[in-house]
């Protein structure tokens, strides 16, 4: 809930350029109390459902922290996201480990501590799952995760689902799998499947289509009895309309009624893009021909999305303004010319030292970080009722040096 008051921008009842004026620029800033609501709104639409944050779109300790007091279980794809899911107090049993590429190290760690499940992507991961439990003494569960040839309607960098990508087990082969499985030979107990077929999903047609691949091979494989929908639940960056999640409700459910499957969902963005911002301040205001740059401190090294997806934010300055509005690019400050936050937007003029909030940055803004061109990754901060405080300080240069020998 962001908005003017008295000619300053505020979240709730938080003064943004206070905040900034605190901990810096650039910084993000996060709402713990919206993000639960979003998980809640997500638990209403499919009350069935057991829902497992992603880490990958937030992992902030106290994001983890909030959303696990809020029900949430998670979804990591990484020995460190299980790490830092741990350490934010989750218990493994709640932890879900995902991912295409998954090493000795993160599977043993994985083993060891329990986690309630695995999603395998690849007959060479389970006979690897096979080998590490057989020496562990231990007997994990099992997803399979499909690979069910759909071509999610989404930016191709992030459709999952196609039989080009490089995720899931195409269907006959995950038929095999699942014909050799013997539950009392084998050291693993496979009980489910997983499908994902994208992110930022455009159309709720794409995932029916998954569900009943899925469905196909449950029927034929009744000791089948979790099936993991995936994330992919859109949000709308300017405005522009997307599948509401009780649309996609409403064509999954009446496909589950009457079986006795439990469902998984794995939301990432759904839950965290609206709910961060990322505040920056103008250093300069460059005239080029017809062209207006505004520089500002914050750039593809705090939110690649724009870059690397050619993704579009909105941009609010946190000082109202009734101005004319005119064209404009806000541009990092990156020796590259990619490195733009949002390109073609009509902004009120505006001056150095003058503070802008780009929206929609809680998910796959900070964990996509890097501090390319030696930037320290900036503070993060998270508001919580009426109070906020700082989560995550901001790196120094010391810092960036620190591992070097
Ligand atoms: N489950 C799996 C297996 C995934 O691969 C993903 C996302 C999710 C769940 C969560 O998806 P979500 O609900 O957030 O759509 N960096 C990109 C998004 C990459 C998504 C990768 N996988 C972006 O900024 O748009």
């Amino acid at each position: 809930m962001l908005g003017y008051r008295d000619g300053k921008l505020y979240w709730r009842t938080h003064d943004l350029a206070q905040i900034a004026a605190q901990v810096g620029t650039p910084c993000y800033i996060y709402d713990l109390d919206g993000m639960c609501a979003k998980l809640r709104t997500l638990q209403s639409a499919f009350p069935q459902a057991e829902i497992h944050y992603s880490l990958k779109a937030n992992a902030n300790l106290a994001v983890i922290r909030a959303l696990s007091a809020a029900g949430a279980h998670f979804d990591a794809v990484s020995g460190g996201e299980i790490f830092r899911a741990v350490r934010a107090g989750v218990a493994p049993e709640r932890i879900v480990f995902a991912g295409v590429g998954k090493t000795r190290h993160e599977l043993d760690y994985a083993l060891q501590l329990g986690v309630a499940w695995i999603n395998v992507e690849s007959s060479g991961e389970l006979t690897r799952i096979g080998q590490l439990s057989r020496a562990l003494g231990v007997r994990p569960r099992l997803a399979l995760r499909l690979n069910p040839d759909v071509h999610a309607d989404t930016h191709p960098h992030i459709a999952t689902g196609h039989a080009a990508a490089k995720f899931g087990i195409p269907l006959d082969q995950a038929a095999h799998i699942l014909d050799a499985h013997d539950p009392e030979r084998d050291p693993y107990c496979i009980e489910g499947l997983h499908v994902h077929i994208g992110s930022q999903l455009q159309s709720v047609e794409r995932t029916v289509e998954a569900l009943q691949a899925a469905l196909a091979l449950i029927d034929r494989f009744p000791f089948l009895r979790t099936l993991d929908l995936g994330g992919g639940f859109p949000v709308s960056y300017i405005g522009e309309p997307v599948p509401s999640v009780e649309a996609f409700a409403a064509a999954v459910q009446p496909l589950l009624a009457g079986r006795q499957i439990s469902l998984i969902l794995e939301p990432g963005r759904y839950i965290a893009a609206e709910n961060g911002v990322l505040i920056v301040e103008v250093q300069y205001v460059k005239r080029a021909s017809s062209d207006t740059f505004y520089v500002v401190d914050g750039g593809m090294t705090e939110l690649v999305r724009p870059a690397l997806y050619g993704a579009t934010h909105d941009v609010l300055p946190l000082r109202q303004s009734d101005a004319e509005r005119t064209l404009a690019h806000v541009v990092g400050p990156i020796c590259e010319s990619a490195d733009v936050l949002r390109t073609h937007v009509l902004l009120p003029l505006l001056a150095e030292g003058d503070l802008l909030a780009i929206l929609h940055v809680g998910a796959y803004g900070a964990v996509m970080g890097s501090t390319y061109n030696a930037r320290p990754l900036p503070p993060e901060v998270v508001l919580e009722g009426d109070s906020w405080r700082l989560a995550r300080r901001r790196q120094t240069w010391e810092d960036l040096l620190r591992e070097e020998i």
